[in-house]
């Protein structure tokens, strides 16, 4: 009966491990397609902040989704610091909820 449990909960966690490493392949996708790239990466600091850490710092956060998506969009500065992140017209609505929500999934 434990055998069962550990092969259940050894599976359970392999799925677990796919569902986010899928995740992060189409996050880097999407950065890619929207040129969010050009100054972010996910774990190294480029121009802009590591999205690891963004997710860090809005983890608690209520209405974080939203907040990031208006500002991927609009752009902004002196929250990370002096420099500036222009404003991305590019990105639709959609891609730029789907971007927050991801970002605010990493680890
Ligand atoms: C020209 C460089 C540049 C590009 C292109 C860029 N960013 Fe940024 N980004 C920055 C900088 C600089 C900051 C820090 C702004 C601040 O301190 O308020 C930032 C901050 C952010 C934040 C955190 C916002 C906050 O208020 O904490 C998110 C999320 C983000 N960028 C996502 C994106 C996404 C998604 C894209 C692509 C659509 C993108 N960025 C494209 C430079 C860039």
């Amino acid at each position: 009966m434990r055998r069962v449990t550990a092969l259940f909960l050894f599976t359970g966690l392999l799925c677990v491990g796919k569902a986010s490493y899928a995740d992060t392949e189409k996050l880097q996708t999407m950065l890619q397609r929207n040129n969010c790239t050009a100054c972010h990466m996910i774990d190294k600091r480029k121009y802009g902040p590591k999205l690891n850490e963004i997710a860090a710092k809005y983890a608690n956060e209520e209405g974080a989704v939203d907040k990031l998506a208006k500002k991927i969009k609009a752009g902004g500065s002196g929250v990370w610091g002096e420099d500036i992140m222009p404003p991305q017209p590019q990105v639709s609505d959609a891609d730029a909820r789907t971007l927050a929500e991801y970002i605010l999934a990493l680890k």
